[in-house]
C-alpha cells in the first residue's frame, strides 16, 4: 500500500528524535514539527525540521497540505512530573489543548493514522504495581491527567472517523542511541538514570535515594526500565500494524519486570568503573513503591520484539551520551 508522509511532532527530543533516526533508517519520509523549548536541532538526524507550535492549526493545516502527510506521530509535551503540579496549565495547555487543536487539523485532513506518546503516569499507584492495559486509570498528577485527556480525545476521533491510533503507555524510558548520535540532553533532569549518569561523569557530586524503607526486597522503588531504542522500534511496528489495518489500541511499553533504584545505581557504579556518592534520602512525594508494565499485549499485537532488555546495556548507552554530551554540548 502506497503510504504518505509522516509528521513527527517533538522529534527533536529525547524519545521523538529516536523514532525520526529508525524513520529515516526505514525510507521513510519525515516532517519534524518542533519547538526546540527541550528539543535540539542536532537531534534530528531525518527529515525536515519546522520550528513551530503543534497548537498552531494554520501552521499543521499547511504541513500536512505540502508534504502530502496521512500519519502523525505525536511526542511534543512537557514531561517533567513536579513541574506539573506547581503549573498544571501549563501541562494541560501544552499535552492536552496543543492536542487538540492537532487532533482537530488531523481530522481536518483526514489524517488516516496517529501514534501518541502517552505514559504509565496514567495509572498513577496500582495496588500490585503492576499495571495491564485494562487496570483502572487513576493518575495522581496533572502530568498523567493531561496525556490521559488526550488517550480520550484520540479514542473518541477514532470513534467518529475512519482515523485509527496506537496509544503507547511507556513505563521508565532510558539509554541512548547504542552509536551516541543522539540521547537525552535536556538540563535539569529528575529521571533517575541521567541524575546517575550525570554523578558519574562530574556534573553533579552526588545521587541521592528517594526512599529506603519501601516494601520491596532492597528498600528502594522498582521500575520497569525500557531502552529507548526498543520503544522507538514500538512506533515503527505500530506503524505497520495500523498500515496493515490494524484497529485503535492502547498498549503498555516496558520489558515487564522491574529493577531497583539500588539496581540502576550500582549498575552505573559498574559501568563506570567508580562509586557515586549516594545518599539514602526520605521517599519523594508521590511515587509509587513499584510500577511495571504487564507487557504481554504489545509483543502480541505489534509483534514487538526488543532487543535491549539488559540493565547493563541501558546505562552503558546513557553513560556515553553523558561523556559525549561533555565533550559537545547538544545544539
Ligand atoms: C517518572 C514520572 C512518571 C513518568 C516517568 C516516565 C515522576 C514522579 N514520575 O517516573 O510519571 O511516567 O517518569 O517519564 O516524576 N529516584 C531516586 N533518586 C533520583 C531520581 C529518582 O531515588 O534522583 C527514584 C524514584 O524514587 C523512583 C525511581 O528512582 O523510585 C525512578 O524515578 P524517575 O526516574 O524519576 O522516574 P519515575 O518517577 O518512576
Amino acid at each position: 500500500m502506497a503510504s504518505g508522509s509522516i509528521l513527527v511532532t517533538g522529534g527533536a527530543g529525547y524519545i521523538g528524535s529516536h523514532v525520526v533516526g529508525q524513520l529515516g533508517e526505514a525510507g521513510e519520509q519525515v516532517v519534524v514539527l518542533d519547538n526546540l523549548s527541550t528539543g535540539f536541532r542536532s537531534a534530528v538526524l531525518h527529515g525536515e525540521l519546522v520550528i513551530g507550535e503543534t497548537g498552531d492549526k494554520e501552521l499543521v493545516d499547511r504541513i500536512i497540505r505540502e508534504h502530502d502527510i496521512d500519519t502523525i506521530l505525536h511526542f511534543a509535551a512537557h514531561t517533567i512530573v513536579p513541574e506539573s503540579v506547581e503549573n498544571p496549565l501549563k501541562y494541560y495547555g501544552n499535552n492536552t489543548c496543543s492536542s487538540r487543536n492537532l487532533l482537530e487539523c488531523a481530522d481536518r485532513a483526514g489524517i488516516k493514522h496517529f501514534i501518541f506518546s502517552s505514559t504509565a503516569a496514567v495509572y498513577g499507584i496500582p495496588e500490585s504495581g503492576a499495571a495491564d492495559e485494562n487496570s483502572a486509570t487513576a493518575p495522581i498528577n496533572p502530568y498523567g491527567s493531561s496525556k490521559l485527556m488526550t488517550e480520550w480525545m484520540l479514542r473518541d476521533l477514532s470513534l467518529a472517523t475512519d482515523m485509527t491510533h496506537v496509544a503507547l503507555r511507556y513505563f521508565n524510558v532510558a539509554g541512548s542511541d547504542p552509536e551516541c548520535r543522539i540521547g537525552q540532553s535536556t538540563p535539569n533532569a529528575t529521571l533517575l538514570t541521567k541524575v546517575a549518569c550525570e554523578a558519574a561523569v562530574g556534573i553533579r557530586d552526588k545521587v541521592y535515594i528517594f526512599g529506603t524503607d519501601y516494601d520491596t526486597p532492597d528498600g528502594t522503588g522498582l521500575r520497569d526500565y525500557i531502552h529507548v531504542d526498543d520503544l522507538a522500534r514500538a512506533h515503527l511496528d505500530a506503524l505497520g500494524y495500523l498500515r496493515d489495518g490494524g484497529e485503535s489500541t492502547t498498549l503498555n511499553c516496558g520489558y515487564g519486570h522491574g529493577y531497583s533504584v539500588r539496581d540502576v545505581l550500582a549498575a552505573v557504579e559498574k559501568a563506570n568503573g567508580e562509586s557515586l556518592d549516594i545518599i539514602e534520602s526520605p521517599r519523594r512525594a508521590g511515587d509509587p513503591p513499584i510500577l511495571i508494565a504487564v507487557a504481554d499485549r504489545i509483543q502480541e499485537v505489534l509483534g514487538w520484539q526488543p532487543q535491549h532488555d539488559d540493565l547493563d546495556f541501558i546505562v552503558r548507552t546513557s553513560l556515553a551520551w553523558e561523556k559525549r554530551l561533555l565533550d559537545k554540548p547538544a545544539d
